[in-house]
């Protein structure tokens, strides 16, 4: 299905089909830029060039934010609405749209919008919901930390409440839907950082039930371990900075509806919010998609293989996997998760203390110390004073975020080198070795 275009520089907001437009080589000055003064041609030399004979294997990089046509009557066309085609790159660019249809596809959706960062494309959906001062949002828990303060400061500026619920006891979600009727469902198929599945079919059912719409921030597992939409979600959010780009080098995020009606809200919100994904990162992104899934059947498997090793090891209290919680949870991680799988471990030291996290992260010679996750690179945070540094600790122990406790991005390197080095961090910790942060060479 084609992604919808709307062009809205008018009152009245148009839709245009078809994207991209088939532009046709554009001629301007053409032939005379030999006999203009200097000044004016390295203005306009090489520019309007005709399109390449041969397409390009490879998205091209549309790094322009203007457009222009041959004629003033196309340009009015354009901006009716009645013709399709580009304006301005805010309200829509090539790369840009060529990386949210290709998300569109992988999601199974209707449409798709893309934007500067998760949180802007979280801010789209939960604007799409149509929420009115006095509406309910219910938002899982374990949302990660900015989510719940956009919701909070934001969104409750506007007079929109939100209520939490653990989402892994669906027995809440139903009491807290059934009391304060929610407008809106929000949560993340995969926890951070204590990866928790969630329930997708069931707390689709919930909401619809009492006509309130499923938000899933799907960043931590991405369409190649699970499609929220075929599990009853209504928008897709995803944080395209962590897996879908997949090398720490391109921040971006995208929302992807089920339901076509939402992109004239999704794209609404791009372009007068305006949090619009740049050409260069949709180019990094749309490269990103293309080894995703290679790049996480590596990630799962060698966080499998880490959750094994650790889960006996001695200086380990306890060991967060999709696969290694109660039965319940393991189901559920089968029926949404492929392969029942994540690329994330987070380990709960035996010395379950702050000093003892950060000793072993400065132990780390080959894991990052990184702020983010879903990178090639295996990568350390410690959500106590990162992911979850503004919750009081008392709330903090409420979730089991205790201050021993460290999240892993398992990267695509060798299994045994991941397992050396926080081996003989674990080790370096308990004092048998002396190593300091300082001694170690990091490739980042
Ligand atoms: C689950 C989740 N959703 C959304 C975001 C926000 O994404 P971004 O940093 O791209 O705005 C993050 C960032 O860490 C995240 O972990």
């Amino acid at each position: 299905m084609a992604q919808t275009l709307v062009c809205g520089c008018h009152a009245r907001n148009h839709r245009l089909k078809s994207v991209p437009p088939k532009l046709k080589p554009l001629t301007i000055m053409a032939g005379d830029k030999d006999k203009l003064d200097i000044n004016t041609q390295l203005v306009h030399a090489g520019g309007h060039s005709d399109p390449p004979v041969g397409l390009p294997t490879a998205t091209p990089i549309y790094a322009s934010s203007t457009y222009t046509y041959e004629s003033m009557a196309e340009i009015d066309q354009v901006f009716a609405g009645d013709k399709a085609g580009y304006i301005y790159t805010r309200y829509g660019n090539p790369t840009v749209n060529a990386f949210a249809e290709a998300m569109r596809v992988a999601e199974g959706g209707a449409t798709a919008c893309a934007y500067s960062s998760g949180m802007a494309a979280l801010h789209a959906a939960l604007f799409a919901c149509e929420l009115s001062p006095g509406a309910v949002v219910l938002a899982s828990q374990d949302l990660y930390g900015a989510t719940t303060n956009l919701l909070q400061t934001i969104f409750g500026s506007f007079g929109i409440k939100t209520i939490t619920a653990d989402f892994s006891n669906l027995d809440v979600v139903r009491a807290q839907a059934n009391e304060y009727k929610p407008r809106v469902f929000l949560a993340e198929t995969i926890s951070n950082p204590l990866l928790k599945v969630c329930d997708i079919d069931a707390s689709a059912e919930i909401a619809h039930a009492i006509g309130a719409r499923l938000i899933i921030d799907n960043t931590f597992a991405s369409p190649y371990l699970c499609r929220p939409l075929q599990h009853g979600a209504d928008i897709i959010v995803h944080s395209a900075t962590k897996f879908l780009g997949g090398h720490a080098d391109a921040m971006g995020g995208v929302a992807v509806s089920g339901d076509q009606a939402d992109s004239m809200a999704l794209v609404g919100v791009m372009k007068l919010v305006g949090g619009v994904l740049s050409p260069w990162e949709a180019h990094e992104l749309l490269r990103g998609l293309k080894t995703l899934a290679v790049r996480m059947d590596r990630h799962c498997e060698n966080a499998a293989a880490l959750a094994e090793h650790l889960v006996n090891h001695p200086h380990i209290g306890r060991v967060y996997f999709p696969e290694s919680g109660a039965a319940e949870g393991r189901a559920v991680a089968q029926r949404v998760l492929r392969g029942s799988r994540a690329g994330l471990v987070s380990i709960e030291l035996k010395d379950n203390t702050r000093e003892a996290a950060f000793r072993f992260m400065d132990a780390l010679k080959l894991c990052v110390r990184s702020t983010s996750l879903g990178d090639v690179f295996s990568s350390v945070l410690h959500p106590a004073t990162a992911s979850h540094r503004d919750l009081p600790p008392a709330r903090r122990q409420q979730l089991g975020i205790n201050e021993g406790l460290v999240r892993v991005s398992v990267g695509i390197e060798s299994i045994a080198d991941i397992i050396a080095d926080i081996d003989q961090a674990l080790e370096a910790n308990s004092g048998s070795v002396s190593l300091g942060a300082h001694q170690t060479a990091r490739p980042h």
